[in-house]
This record gives structure tokens, C-alpha cells and sequence, in this order.
């Protein structure tokens, strides 16, 4: 019982009244997206292309179930109603994350390869190695469930929330930037924006915890460094130099950016300060993971049905990651 708040109206954590508010508020259904179109472009892909598309989708499907299975363990602890309710709500939505990889999986890629798909993170051992990395961060915490195990089991969150996704997503949006499989891509910004909210439940959660919570500056660098070195170690493994637009140089430049604005939103210096790791060298395929600004985004006839989504919150408090 650790972060707790009073059991009458005065709620402790009112940012996470309004987080949770945002959270339903981004309320979607994987199936109303129509994904017909990548189905045809699956099948134009080059071979590198559909590779990485589908090694991408395998390990995002990892991600997903293990934190559909490991978040309730971090909510037990939780006693403020308030946050237990963000967090209840980012399980369903891990759980609607992997229905739509399922949809994806069942709907573009055919039949003879689709166990293959489901396989790949046993058996391509890069993948497996990280993914049992991944997953014993957890592991150690529901093991012996000490305070200091918490601490880094919810850094673990944080890592795979604010970084393990986004090389994929991007590498999506990649994808629907030379009109290619815009269907996924329509998904993959739905889930980009439950990921970022799940991102603002930890960032605002870390702080707090490390009042309490036994750790060191030191080992949350340490972390965080080894983190940005599996995720560039994977996503050269399974995108590498082979596909248009992405290169080994900006999937480094990308994930430190990111391991950066991380660090800060939780308030800790950058870890790598030199220019080149202060702004993502992506910034070009943004307008497809804004879920917004429908000005952007006219060049996709399905826009109009994620944009159906989008209600106005007037939500204040958040600022924008
Ligand atoms: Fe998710
Ligand atoms: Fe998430």
C-alpha cells in the first residue's frame, strides 16, 4: 500500500481524474477501421518490407500480452482510487491493443504464414532474447516482491510504454508516407495514442515513487541505457538499412531522442546531450500519428472514421508529449 489517496471526495491525484477522462475519451474499436486496402499491398510489399512488417507485428503482439498480464501485478500496490482506475483502464485497452494485431494478423497476412507470425518471438532468437529481458524485469518483481523490485518493475513500464513502441509505430507510418498500407497505419496511430496516454500515467507516477521507493539515479541511467541499446539492436535487426526512409543512423538518432525527452519528463537530465539526440529525425512522418489535426491527414479516405473518434475533451493539465 504505497501511493494512496483519501477515501472521500478529495481526491489526491486529480491529474489522473483527468487522465482517466482522456483515456475513455479515446475510446475505439480496432474492427470499424477498414484495412482492406493493405491487403493488396501486403502482397506488393518488397520481400525486406513484408519481413519487417510482420517481425514488427510479432513483437508489439509480445508487448501488448505482457503487459495485459503484468499491469494487475503493479495495481495491486496501487491504493488511490483514482490511479487504480487509469490503470484498470490502460489493461483494457493493452487487451483491445492485441485484438487489433489479431485483426491485422488474421485480415493482411495469409493463412500459411500467420503461425509464423505468431511464432516469431520464440523463435528468432534476437527477438526471444529481448523479449525474456523484457519480461524478466517483471518477473523479478512477482518473484520477490520487494519495494525496491516495484521501482523496477514500474521503470520497466515506463521503458517499454515510452520506447519499446515507437520505432514500430514509425516504421508504420513510414509505410502509409509512400501510400502504403494505410489501414495499419490508421490502427497503429490509435494505439500510438493510448501508448502516449499510458506514457503521462508513468511519467506522473515515477516521480512520486521515487520519494518512496528505494533506487538510484544511477540505475534508472543504467536502464534506460540499456534499453535504447536492445531497442536499436532489434529494430536493426528486423528494419536495418533495407527499407526506404529508416536507416541504422536514424533509428539511433530516434530511440535516444526519445530515451531524452523520457528522462526529462520524469526529471532527470538527458543521458545522451550532444545536438543530434535533441530532435527526432522523424518529424516528417508526425502528421501521420496525429489523430487531431484532420488538415493533416486528408490524403487517407479513412480518416474520416478514426476522426469519429476524436471528441473534444477540453481536458486541461496535459501538456503535450
Ligand atoms: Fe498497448
Ligand atoms: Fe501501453
Amino acid at each position: 500500500m504505497t501511493i494512496t489517496s483519501t477515501p472521500n471526495n478529495d481526491v489526491r491525484y486529480t491529474w489522473a481524474v483527468a487522465l482517466y477522462q482522456q483515456m475513455r475519451e479515446n475510446f475505439w474499436i480496432p474492427q470499424r477501421l477498414d484495412i482492406t486496402q493493405d491487403v493488396t499491398d501486403y502482397g506488393n510489399l518488397t520481400d525486406d518490407e513484408r519481413y519487417a512488417y510482420d517481425g514488427i507485428l510479432s513483437y508489439l503482439t509480445f508487448l501488448d500480452s505482457v503487459q495485459t498480464c503484468n499491469i494487475p501485478h503493479l495495481k495491486t500496490s496501487i491504493t488511490a482510487p483514482e490511479i487504480s482506475l487509469c490503470m484498470a483502464e490502460q489493461i483494457s485497452q493493452e487487451g483491445m491493443h492485441n485484438q487489433s494485431y489479431q485483426y491485422l494478423i488474421e485480415t493482411i497476412i495469409p493463412p500459411e504464414r500467420r503461425t509464423q507470425v505468431y511464432e516469431f518471438w520464440r523463435t528468432d532468437k534476437l527477438l526471444r532474447d529481448r523479449c525474456e529481458f523484457i519480461a524478466k524485469l517483471y518477473q523479478k518483481y512477482i518473484d520477490d516482491a520487494t519495494t525496491e523490485n516495484y521501482f523496477i518493475a514500474l521503470m520497466a513500464d515506463f521503458l517499454l510504454e515510452g520506447l519499446y513502441f515507437y520505432n514500430g509505430f514509425i516504421y508504420f507510418y513510414n509505410l502509409a508516407s509512400r501510400m502504403l498500407m494505410p489501414g495499419s497505419a490508421d490502427i497503429f496511430k490509435m494505439i500510438n495514442r493510448d501508448e502516449l496516454s499510458h506514457v503521462r500515467l508513468y511519467q506522473k507516477l515515477i516521480p512520486e515513487a521515487r520519494k518512496v521507493f528505494p533506487h538510484s539515479v544511477e540505475q534508472i541511467y543504467e536502464m534506460f541505457d540499456m534499453a535504447v541499446n536492445y531497442e536499436c539492436r532489434w529494430t536493426n535487426h528486423i528494419v536495418g538499412n533495407n527499407i526506404l526512409g529508416i536507416t541504422e543512423s536514424s533509428t539511433e538518432k530516434y530511440t535516444k531522442y526519445l530515451a531524452n525527452i523520457r528522462l526529462r519528463s520524469i526529471g532527470l537530465e538527458p543521458l545522451y546531450p550532444e545536438p543530434k539526440y535533441s530532435k527526432s529525425p522523424y518529424t516528417h512522418l508526425e502528421r501521420f500519428s496525429d489523430t487531431k489535426k484532420a488538415a493533416h491527414t486528408k490524403a487517407n479516405f479513412f480518416e474520416a472514421t478514426v476522426t469519429s473518434y476524436v471528441m473534444s475533451s477540453g481536458l486541461t493539465g496535459w501538456d503535450e508529449i
